[in-house]
């Protein structure tokens, strides 16, 4: 028994095999339908979309002897011989071998007979754009009086290429390239009919790895059955394409998430001896973290990471995107990977950050209700809104100082002013740095209330009462030359 390649075996034979293209198929069996077949067609689209495929069903369903519901039968002589391609009646020419003009010329003289034996003579022309002026001028006289039942198909990878006259005299359709579901789904018929085991996640796999037409993906899957002894697992794919094991990947992303860089590390190093590329490696955990942070903000859980490690998926993300980046500089990709995931080690302060953040607002609220308690000015006292206490922390937490600091400052509002209070000289004189700028994100203005300037107003107060104020006011325009303190 010999041989038969996926690709050729399973090449589509009627309109209802082919995989996509649902616009080129339900336009072609309208066609049929209403028998408004056109003289000349351009079939545009990638290698191996379909388009030699779709242009011999066309074939057989315009000559088939006994057509179904406009689909070929498949079994009838014409029918048997398109698919052989020993049909008279078909010519089927490569332009990128037969460029000139004495090949379209011999067309030209077979053109305008009748058919032998079908309903149609169907010129097939592949590669149609590699054609020379000449031949393509040629081309052009016989689609300008298209002789009666004898129809022109032009296969094109480079539609651009195709001189405007032409194209204008023939009705173009351009292929898509396929969906991964629809690759997919057409691997799964042919390993369903091979009666050959797999599985899903193989399959899957492959679809996702590699890149190219339906022709290059029954090819790969030929490969791929052949290799793994007639079933095809994941392991053999993996194998086959180069890629490293999830499972490699999965164990990485779950020491991170357990924190144990120890481990992590090692598996690096196992990982390179086994001969794998770190690069992929690398590409691959990245893939597979990005993918985790689609999942946590689609469906609140990914497979690793939950939605409460966000923050953290996405800050080993963006550090995993600069060590990518960095090690391509470098010859040694191993000690980068290595180097950044011991840098994870800082992730565990990203938690106390959090905390610091909370603390933060929650020693505002209780001052607050200490100071109620206390004194008048506190009568005045609104909440701080919550956004704007937000905001101050923020910054304050950019500021390493500041950050470490937090839990001796306070947050109040009073009269629309931000007063930001603190008992501590160092941090006061750290705060007044930042004011104009906490001013700027907040749109608010701020105060600060630190002993220094704290101790003014109320010494002042204490040493000028209130009469000389009250005198002030009773005498606009009225100023203190000099003022002479008692002692106390
Ligand atoms: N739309 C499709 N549906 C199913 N199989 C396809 C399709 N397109 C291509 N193939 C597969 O790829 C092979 C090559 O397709 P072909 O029609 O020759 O591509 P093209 O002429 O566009 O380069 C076919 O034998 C078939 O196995
Ligand atoms: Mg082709
Ligand atoms: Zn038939």
């Amino acid at each position: 028994m010999t041989y038969e390649a996926f690709s050729r075996k399973y090449r589509p034979r009627s309109f209802s095999e082919v995989v996509g293209q649902e616009y080129v198929v339900k336009t072609l069996k309208n066609a049929l339908r209403l028998n408004r077949i056109s003289h000349a067609y351009i079939f545009s689209g990638q290698r191996g979309v379909g388009k030699t495929t779709i242009a011999r069903i066309l074939t057989k369903a315009l000559n088939c002897k006994n057509p179904v519901d406009f689909e070929p039968c498949n079994q009838c002589e014409n029918c048997i011989e398109i698919e052989k391609g020993s049909f008279p009646d078909m010519y089927e020419i490569d332009a990128a071998s037969n460029r000139g003009i004495d090949d379209i010329r011999s067309i030209r003289d077979n053109v305008g007979y009748s058919p032998i034996k079908g309903n149609y003579k169907v010129y097939i022309i592949d590669e149609v754009h590699m054609l020379t002026k000449e031949a393509f001028n040629a081309l052009l006289k016989t689609l300008e009086e298209p002789p009666p039942k004898n129809i022109f198909i032009l296969a094109t990878t480079e539609l651009y290429k195709i001189p405007d006259t032409i194209k204008s005299r023939c009705q173009i359709f351009i292929f898509k390239q396929p969906t991964k579901s629809q690759i997919k789904h057409y691997l799964e018929s042919i390993l369903k009919r091979e009666n050959l085991p797999y599985e899903e996640e193989a399959v899957d796999l492959l679809v996702e790895e590699f890149e190219g037409g339906m022709r290059d993906f029954a090819s790969l899957l030929d490969q791929a059955v052949t290799f793994s002894d007639g079933k095809l697992t994941v392991s053999s794919v993996e194998e086959l394409l180069g890629i490293i094991p999830k499972s490699y990947i999965k164990q990485t992303l779950q020491h991170i998430k357990n924190s144990d860089l120890k481990e992590a590390v090692k598996l690096i190093d196992i990982i390179e001896t086994q001969g794998y590329d770190l690069n992929i490696f690398w590409k691959q955990l990245i893939d597979k973290l990005h993918h985790e942070l689609l999942s946590i903000t689609l469906n609140q859980k990914g497979d690793i990471f939950s939605q409460e490690d966000e923050k953290k998926v996405i800050y080993i993300l963006s550090l995993f995107n600069k060590a990518f980046i960095e090690s391509k500089t470098l010859q040694n990709p191993k000690s980068v990977y290595q180097l950044y995931i011991l840098k994870l080690k800082f992730l565990e302060y990203i938690k106390p950050v959090e905390q610091l953040i909370k603390e933060g607002i929650e020693i505002t609220s209780i001052s607050k209700q200490t100071e109620n308690k206390t004194t008048e000015i506190t009568e005045k006292t609104e909440n701080v809104e919550p956004d704007i206490k937000q905001k101050i922390i923020k910054m304050m937490m950019s500021e390493p100082m500041l950050s470490v600091s937090l839990n001796q400052i306070n947050i109040e509002e009073i009269e629309d002013k931000v007063i930001l209070k603190t008992e501590n000289l160092s941090v006061a004189a750290l705060l007044e740095k930042k004011i104009d700028e906490i001013k700027k994100v907040i749109g608010k203005d701020v105060l600060l209330n630190t002993p220094k300037i704290e101790e003014k107003p109320t010494k002042k107060s204490k040493k000028r009462d209130n009469s000389i104020d009250k005198v002030l006011e009773l005498f606009p325009g009225s100023k203190i030359l000099k003022y002479e303190d008692k002692e106390e």
